[in-house]
């Protein structure tokens, strides 16, 4: 992985679609923290879940591959350097979309929990919204349907416990700005999310998937 996250750190960190939209709150509830409780917030990025996290008073560990994310923990969700069982609860926000291989990210996260994932992500909306995403930003790998979700977390043996759905708004400039995406490659993107877009293209939405599933006792 080329470390391009790194370059974008601190728009990340100070992203308010990243920091503090109401689907961070969302996921901090179904993490349900509490003082003692061990989490694991896979791909940190700008840290957002991990602060919120240890404000409740639960032990949190960030991990995240890019060195200039400052996670605790330099790794790939497909290989997490912990031992089966470390955490009560294992989360991620808005990035398995870039995970390279996904089905073993999610064996990973769920051989360190010791109950609960949660999960939220940019639900598959169209190929067109696809190209876009990838255009933006060469390291989207894909975004799946919640069907797609729900099979692979029951593959993984999980029982799916919650699904919340959330939509979010982008303000265009500003996203494309996120990742340096400019000139024809940024026409294009513009184009291709016309569907999606308000205001003159000012702003276009997406949908965040939001699941938490449970490991199961069978
Ligand atoms: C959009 S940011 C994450 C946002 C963050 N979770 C939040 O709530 O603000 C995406 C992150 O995924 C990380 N990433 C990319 N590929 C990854 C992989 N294979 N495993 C884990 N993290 C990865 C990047 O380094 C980046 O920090």
């Amino acid at each position: 992985m080329t470390d391009v996250w790194s370059s974008r750190a601190d728009a990340y960190r100070s992203s308010p679609t990243h920091a503090s939209d109401p689907d961070l709150d969302l996921v901090v509830e179904m993490c349900n923290p509490r003082a003692g409780k061990k989490i694991l917030d896979v791909a940190s990025g700008g840290g957002h879940v991990t602060r919120r996290l240890r404000e409740s008073g639960a032990e949190v560990v960030s991990l995240d591959p890019s060195p200039g994310m400052h996670a605790d923990v330099l790794a790939p969700a497909e290989h997490i350097p912990f031992a089966d069982g470390s955490f009560d609860c294992v989360v991620t926000r808005i990035a398995p979309h870039h995970f390279t291989e996904i089905g073993e990210a999610i064996g990973e996260m769920v051989r360190v929990t010791n109950g609960e994932i949660v999960i939220e992500d940019t639900l598959y909306i169209s190929e067109e919204h696809e190209e876009a995403e990838k255009l933006r930003d060469p390291s989207h790998v894909r975004s799946y349907s919640e069907e797609e979700w729900r099979d692979m977390l029951v593959d993984a043996g999980l029982e799916i416990e919650r699904v919340e759905y959330f939509e979010k708004t982008h303000e265009t400039d500003e996203w494309l700005a996120r990742t340096d995406c400019t000139g024809e490659t940024a026409e294009r993107v513009r184009e291709l999310l016309a569907p999606l877009s308000s205001d003159g293209g000012r702003t276009w939405h997406d949908v965040k998937l939001i699941v938490k599933a449970r490991k199961s006792q069978r």
